[in-house]
């Protein structure tokens, strides 16, 4: 069976099926995803952690399973270093919001990089606001490459956090993530968090040899569910940050005087957690697995180079930025057109793309550029879709031009 085939919503309909090149927004799902959501549901339902019937008792040892499988994915040393979110952003949040609020003082300094998603630049400011303390950029040069040379000279002892992505979700950029690490670790005593919501589903993440303090996911970019994703954070660090949100199953002890919390990770999870997610996110995190994330990487390679040489003889196409590192996927506009019109005719053909700044504001401005169209891919893509996505951008250029 080929990888596709494993995905119900992209089997063959009609004459022109869809040609789905928007994985970097988020992935369709394998059936072994939809099959054990549903399991879930139909055979097994309870709660976690609140039920004294047999029924909750395994809910709750399958949502700790799935707590060792995302550990041991992503190679964490430790499971409670694994807190379950609703996504990259909630865990960025939950950085910024307890790590962040207890630790930051006023004229601290946090350094995030020219090429972030607005999930982790826009927690940092509100919390640096409240702080009193400043936001630093690194830079990136016109290929979209950060300019770590400068680094060391924006490190300082006031610096107490790097917040930088593993790959940049506007240009593909793949940041070199080992040499960061070791400059901060050279240059300053601050900690680094990584948004890995872009690398995840495409290149294997080994924590422990990263040596990154934070490291943030979303499920449904990498085969799972909507609305579950994970935070790792180093042990020592969880264990010393208060929670930052209150509520049912993250408290050791309530009275209306005083509450203890719980240890980590449940101290992070406050509320009936998404336990369907969690469980789902661990029959990705397997489909994965099963695949080989090295075997993702190579068809993800093979169909980035092929349709980077095809665009290239479009006329006007215009790339972003090129960087030395570039994953699975392709930013560009096609000169005097502009991008949400190209992707209104390319969802006529069934090509599905996505135009706009891509939650990349700073990014769009470094490179003068209101929107761009974005063809990002998945295990599932084939070259059929590369194709039509050719077609119809030509049409586009026809139409236009
Ligand atoms: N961050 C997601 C994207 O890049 C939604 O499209």
């Amino acid at each position: 069976m080929t990888l596709r085939a494993q995905f119900p919503m992209l089997k063959a309909q009609g004459e022109k099926p869809l040609a789905f090149l928007d994985s970097a927004a988020t992935t369709h799902k394998p059936k072994a995803v939809i099959d054990a959501l549903n399991s879930f549901y139909s055979e097994h339902y309870s709660s976690v952690k609140r039920g004294n019937y047999q029924l909750s008792a395994q809910t709750t040892q399958q949502y700790e399973n799935a707590r060792q499988t995302v550990a041991d994915f992503f190679q964490a040393q430790y499971l409670e270093e694994i807190i379950f979110t609703r996504g990259t952003t909630e865990s960025i949040n939950l950085v910024a919001w307890s790590w962040g609020l207890e630790n930051l003082e006023k004229g601290d300094e946090i350094i995030i990089s020219a090429l972030e998603h607005h999930a982790n630049i826009v927690p940092w400011q509100l919390v640096a606001r409240q702080k009193g303390a400043k936001i630093k950029v690194l830079p990136c040069d016109d290929s979209a490459n950060l300019q770590i040379e400068i680094l060391p000279k924006l490190l300082n002892a006031k610096t107490k956090m790097v917040a930088v992505n593993h790959i940049a979700n506007s240009t593909g950029t793949i940041n070199p993530l080992t040499e960061i690490i070791a400059l901060v670790r050279k240059h300053s005593s601050a900690l680094v968090l990584v948004d890995g919501a872009q690398s995840a589903p495409h290149i294997p993440v080994n924590l422990t040899a990263l040596d990154v303090d934070f490291f943030a996911c979303s499920g449904h970019k990498i085969y799972g569910p909507t609305g579950i994703g994970m935070l790792y954070g180093k042990k020592h660090l969880l264990t010393a940050m208060p929670p930052w949100q209150g509520g049912g199953e993250m408290i050791e002890s309530v009275n209306f005087d005083h509450t203890s919390f719980a240890e980590v990770p449940d101290r992070f999870e406050a509320g009936t957690p998404n336990i369907a997610g969690v469980l789902g996110f661990k029959a990705a995190l397997e489909w994965v697995k099963s695949v080989g994330i090295e075997r993702i990487a190579s068809i993800e390679k093979h169909l980035l180079d092929e349709t980077l040489s095809k665009l290239q003889r479009l006329d006007g196409f215009k790339l972003l930025a090129h960087p030395k590192n570039l994953s699975s996927l392709l930013s560009f506009n096609i000169e005097g057109i502009n991008a949400h019109d190209v992707a209104m005719i390319l969802d006529e053909e069934n090509v599905a793309v996505r135009a706009g700044h891509h939650c990349a504001q700073p990014v769009m401005d470094r490179f003068k550029q209101s929107a761009t169209l974005r063809v990002s891919f998945g295990a599932y893509n084939e070259s059929w879709e590369i194709d039509r996505l050719i077609s119809a951008l030509q049409r586009s250029i026809n139409l236009f031009k």
